[in-house]
């Protein structure tokens, strides 16, 4: 007993939770993604799973996205990234449901299927299927040798490194790293990107690791404080819009994992239809609004908030006015190019969710009821 704590403090790394080392190790992880791949000088992206198939992808009908959890959001911020940039039709499902709905897959069909673990029963399922009906099946996995990883035509490993804590943090910024990969290199490939703003979005890629550095130092302290005013708190919700709006759900989902606070992600525009009715001044909300995306439109969600007396948590960029002069509490992250918020957007997000959860005395690294890989359905 005393040798298995002594070996788990090592591997904790003078952090207190795996969690919170996880989303420390994010400059390092999301840069262990892109390494060999990302050639900046060069202007290329090197990703053999991705060429020596490239043609299949070229000639797709669509890409469908399967996934669960956390990889689900991942897979519905590779929908923006593959339609904008490489303007392939994408269709993102859970997994358990495309299974099950008998759905429409043929041999121009390409299926990627994102799982830290590899070993998602339902996410495994699904890709079996897929293959049944002729489609070309992609993985994108973070567990090398998995058992997704081997039954894929091809794959990417994401290469975070292991994950320990049950709430999926490194393994996320590393699946958006991959997909923003794909998405560029299908989109430079198939004449959909242009030169001049691929050398520009890379180079913004390549200085991405820094960014969730500076992102971490800026906001560590803060969201331990913004966390103490919320540990009595029962619902939540966070709204994004764009790139932003699976950003928010991912948000929720942490928060609900580790905290058991009911948590509710939408995006902005659709509260109108519901949620709305919900805000007063005990409810908190997130709302994630970076300077690039559907800006205007984030602050007249944010004075609707505002007029039902709603707590604002504004996630927005250094220098901001509008949204931070209604907000409560203002977590400010770097800019970047819309497509690249959701990943520093995120971490912020992560060590909120975590300070609530510690503050409550929850288990962060093994929440109740949950499992690291879900492999039964
Ligand atoms: C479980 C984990 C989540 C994860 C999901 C999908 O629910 O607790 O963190 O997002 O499974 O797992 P996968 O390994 O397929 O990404």
């Amino acid at each position: 007993q005393e040798l298995k704590m002594s070996l788990e403090q090592i591997e904790k790394g003078g952090y207190e939770h795996f969690m919170l080392k996880e989303i420390f190790e994010q400059p390092k992880s999301v840069h262990d993604t892109m390494r060999g791949r990302l050639l900046v000088d060069e202007g290329v992206i090197k990703m053999a799973g991705i060429w020596d198939h490239v043609e299949r992808f070229k000639n797709a009908n669509r890409i469908i996205i399967i996934a669960c959890g956390t990889s689900w959001h991942a897979g519905l911020i590779g929908e923006y990234l593959i339609e904008e940039y490489a303007r392939i039709p994408v269709e993102v499902e859970y997994a358990s449901e495309f299974r099950y709905r008998n759905p429409i897959i043929t041999d121009k069909d390409v299926v990627i299927a994102i799982s830290q673990s590899g070993e998602t029963a339902d996410t495994m399922a699904a890709l079996k299927l897929a293959k049944e009906k002729g489609a070309f099946i992609y993985g994108i996995c973070n567990v090398v040798d998995s058992s997704i990883a081997r039954i894929t035509d091809a794959g990417s490993y994401t290469h975070a490194g292991p994950e320990i804590g049950v709430a999926s943090t490194k393994a996320f910024t590393a699946q958006l790293t991959i997909l923003t990969l794909i998405a560029f290199k299908l989109g430079k490939h198939n004449g959909n990107l242009g030169n001049a703003e691929f050398m520009s979005l890379i180079a913004e890629l390549d200085a991405i690791p820094k960014k969730i550095e500076d992102v971490l130092s800026t906001t560590h302290e803060l969201t331990q404080n913004i966390a103490k005013d919320f540990v009595k708190a029962t619902n939540f919700l966070y709204l994004g819009r764009g790139y932003n709006y699976p950003a928010a759900l991912e948000g929720a989902l942490k928060l609900k994992e580790i905290s058991y606070i009911h948590a509710e992600g939408y995006p902005a525009a659709e509260m109108k239809h519901g949620p709305i009715a919900l805000i007063d001044e005990n409810m908190p909300i997130v709302i994630i609004a970076p300077k690039k995306g559907h800006y205007d439109k984030i602050v007249s969600n944010v004075q609707e908030i505002k007029a039902r007396k709603g707590k604002i948590i504004a996630v927005v960029n250094k220098g901001d006015r509008q949204v931070s002069e209604m907000a409560d509490y203002v977590i400010e992250i770097p800019e970047t190019s819309e497509c690249f918020s959701p990943i520093v957007a995120s971490v912020p997000l992560q060590l909120l969710a975590y300070y609530i959860a510690v503050y409550r005395g929850a288990n962060v690294d093994q929440p109740r009821n949950l499992a690291k890989s879900v492999t039964v359905e």
